[in-house]
């Protein structure tokens, strides 16, 4: 039954990406006893992390990634930061990309509160990515597509690796801000202002 498959894609989706989930919440608050140094990588991993999801087409969440992408760019703008972008290394199922997108905003309030607590977004005025909205509209979308999408197992079990793979690359993007400091991040040149870039 339809039902039963897209109830299972839901369940697993939770179940399986439950560790992963963990370690990203894990390495976010490790950033935010950083302070300010913590929160500039932050930026620039959730730049790398939606603009690479943006690429994807197919994904519904695709304007919510771009939009996501644009206002963390803002903020390293004010921050004169330049970062590398950091391309998905594989071609996820728009689904998957629908899930770690729209699941992502669900944390979005806790995680504003985290880097008010950390003192740092009351001194910033690089605050465009936090001050972005939930798009719970966009989770109730991918809570519908999941419920009527075609319950083939093989289908349901890549959708859920391939939502630990964005996991994974998620805490990889935030581990290479953790250990290379100064290799990822780069003070901006006047040239890199100008508004035809990324
Ligand atoms: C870029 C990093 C993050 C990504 C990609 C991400 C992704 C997700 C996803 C996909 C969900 C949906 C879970 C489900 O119901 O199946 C979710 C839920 C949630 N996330 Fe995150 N998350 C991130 C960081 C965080 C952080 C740092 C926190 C707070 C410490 C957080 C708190 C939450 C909460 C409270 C929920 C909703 C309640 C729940 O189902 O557990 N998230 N997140």
């Amino acid at each position: 039954m339809a039902g039963e498959g897209c109830q299972s894609l839901r369940a697993r989706l939770r179940q399986d990406t439950q560790d992963s989930h963990k370690i990203l919440d894990a390495q976010i608050t490790q950033l935010c006893q950083e302070g300010a140094a913590g929160y500039r990588r932050f930026i620039v991993t959730q730049w790398q992390l939606f603009s690479a999801l943006s690429q994807v087409s197919g994904a519904k969440t695709q304007p919510v990634s771009m939009e996501l992408a644009a206002r963390a760019l803002a903020d390293l703008r004010v921050m004169k930061i330049n970062a590398d972008e950091r391309p998905l290394p594989f071609a996820p199922h728009p689904l998957a990309v629908d899930y770690l997108v729209a699941g992502s905003r669900l944390g979005n309030q806790i995680l504003r509160r985290m880097w008010r607590d950390a003192g740092v977004t009351s001194q910033s005025t690089a605050d465009a990515y936090l001050s972005a909205p939930d798009y719970l509209e966009h989770w109730r979308g991918f809570l519908a597509a999941a419920e009527t999408m075609p319950p083939e197992p093989e289908v349901v079990l890549n959708i859920v690796e391939n939502a630990i793979q964005l996991f994974n690359f998620c805490a990889d993007l935030l581990n290479a801000q953790s250990t290379e400091e100064g290799l990822e991040c780069r003070i901006i040149t006047p040239q890199d202002l100008s508004p035809s870039t990324t």
